[in-house]
């Protein structure tokens, strides 16, 4: 870890955390009584609280930086760029040499002819940006009924008005009365939970033909894209069987749904192949990116628009009356091309289908023999740990119990950040952990199981 440069107060910070800053996802008055978690700084796969401890970040802050903590190459990029050109916009005819670069980079890191790339500061105004794209695209084909939307019940695509009504998740949704209209959510390819007796290839089918149920009860005519996480990440690390994501395709072609990959956590290597639905072996018309476009180094997202969406967008005669301020800012741009510059020198996009992504995965699947461990779901360096009561018939802990926030206090004394997800515990590490980081994560997972596992039984 580099040296420290500043020293911060620990309890003087809390106070004032808890005084004035709202948190995402937090109930305000329980975190100001038990204390912010100050994090002062990180390096590699690590980072340091206020309090001097050092924890193994298994989550990558959150789902984001790939490349690790502590990489000169992008802080010198961001410094280069703040030094030539802090902002401008890329409004009323001006580009920036980073955003348009980037654009081109994007388009040829993606296989499919996706060569339309439109900019964004968080995956929540990307998926915004997608949904506005697709209405704005069946408006043009002179199809304006066509416009309701599908996604999963464990969905996330993040909090906005149209993002946060694609997430399927009930505590997004209840208090702030969202969903808005014409959003619908469809269930989850949840083998562990729904499966049943059906063999994972069976499920994945049957999960698949709900989709084809709701379009027709919808109707055809009205359904304008099915919008999905390859990998569904705060819904609980749920991966689906082989056979769901071609099944989803065929459905969506065959009813002449646009299909949305919503890619911000899976996006850039967190798979072993670039993208998710290269992994999944499917076909896109929009990409949604976030997170590992820039390893969290700066706010960007970027939505990519396929040959059917991307041309008729290009070629409209309607102005497309959209966009932010700080669309393709010029520094997080930067920073973006020197992430991916550095992810392919490294091989990071790869790096978890390969040697390092077996290790990975054979280490964490050890742990089903825990009497905790109902299933350990890995997919290259993402990761789920089902706990349960009982292992025999997948019985879940009563909610009530927090079993899963009580797991994550204790990996955090064991030294290791893990997310909790209901019981569902959650890793997803910088994609450049070492075999030695790996052997220290899952000795500290099984710690934690182990220190819970007896909590349990007292
Ligand atoms: C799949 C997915 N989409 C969208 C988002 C929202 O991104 P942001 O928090 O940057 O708005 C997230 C955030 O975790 C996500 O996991």
């Amino acid at each position: 870890m580099s040296a420290a440069t500043t020293s911060y107060d620990p309890a003087q910070l809390q106070a004032l955390d808890a005084a004035h800053h709202l948190h995402p996802f937090t109930v305000h008055h329980e975190l100001a009584r038990r204390g912010s978690r100050v994090v002062v700084r990180a390096e590699g796969a690590w980072i340091e609280t206020a309090d001097g401890r050092r924890l193994l970040d298994g989550m990558a802050g959150l789902w984001c930086v790939n490349v690790g903590y502590g990489r000169e190459e992008l802080v010198e990029a961001g410094c280069e760029q703040l030094r030539e050109l802090p902002y401008y916009n890329t409004f009323f005819q001006c580009t920036t040499p980073p955003a348009t670069e980037l654009a081109a980079e994007l388009a040829r890191l993606l296989p499919l002819g996706m060569t339309r790339i439109f900019f964004g500061c968080s995956g929540s105004d990307a998926n915004d940006t997608a949904i506005k794209s697709v209405w704005y695209y069946w408006n043009l084909q002179g199809r304006p009924e066509k416009k309701h939307i599908i996604s999963r019940r464990s969905a996330y695509h993040g909090t906005g008005l149209g993002s946060g009504s694609l997430t399927g998740l009930a505590n997004v949704h209840g208090p702030f009365d969202l969903p808005l209209a014409r959003f619908h959510h469809i269930g989850d390819p949840h083998w562990y939970r729904d499966g049943g007796e059906l063999d994972p290839d069976a499920f994945g089918r049957l999960a698949a033909s709900w989709l084809e149920a709701k379009i027709l009860e919808l109707g055809p005519e009205k359904v304008a894209a099915f919008w999905g996480e390859p990998i569904q990440g705060a819904g609980g690390a749920i991966i689906p069987p082989a056979s769901y994501w071609p099944e989803i395709q065929r459905i969506c072609r065959r009813y002449d749904v646009l299909l949305v990959a919503d890619e911000v956590i899976t996006g850039f290597g967190r798979t072993g192949r670039t993208f998710g639905f290269e992994t999944f072996g499917f076909t896109p018309d929009i990409v949604v990116m976030a997170k590992g476009l820039s390893s969290g180094y700066q706010p960007i997202s970027a939505v990519a628009f396929g040959p059917r969406v991307g041309e008729a967008l290009f070629h409209a005669d309607v102005e497309y009356a959209h966009g932010i301020t700080y669309a393709g800012h010029p520094v997080a741009c930067r920073v973006a091309l020197a992430n991916l510059r550095l992810m392919a020198q490294e091989g990071l996009f790869t790096r978890a289908s390969g040697p390092a992504g077996a290790y990975f995965r054979e280490h964490l699947m050890a742990l089903e023999d825990h009497p905790l461990v109902g299933e350990v779901r890995v997919c290259g360096f993402l990761a789920g740990i089902e706990l349960v009561a009982d292992k025999a018939s997948r019985r879940l802990f009563p909610r009530e119990r927090q079993v899963g926030l009580r797991a994550r206090e204790l990996a955090i004394e064991e030294g290791l950040v893990m997310r909790a997800v209901g019981d569902t515990m959650i890793l997803a590490p910088p994609l450049t952990l070492s075999e030695e980081e790996m052997d220290f994560l899952a000795a500290a997972a099984r710690r934690t199981f182990d220190r819970l596992a007896a909590e349990l039984r007292d």
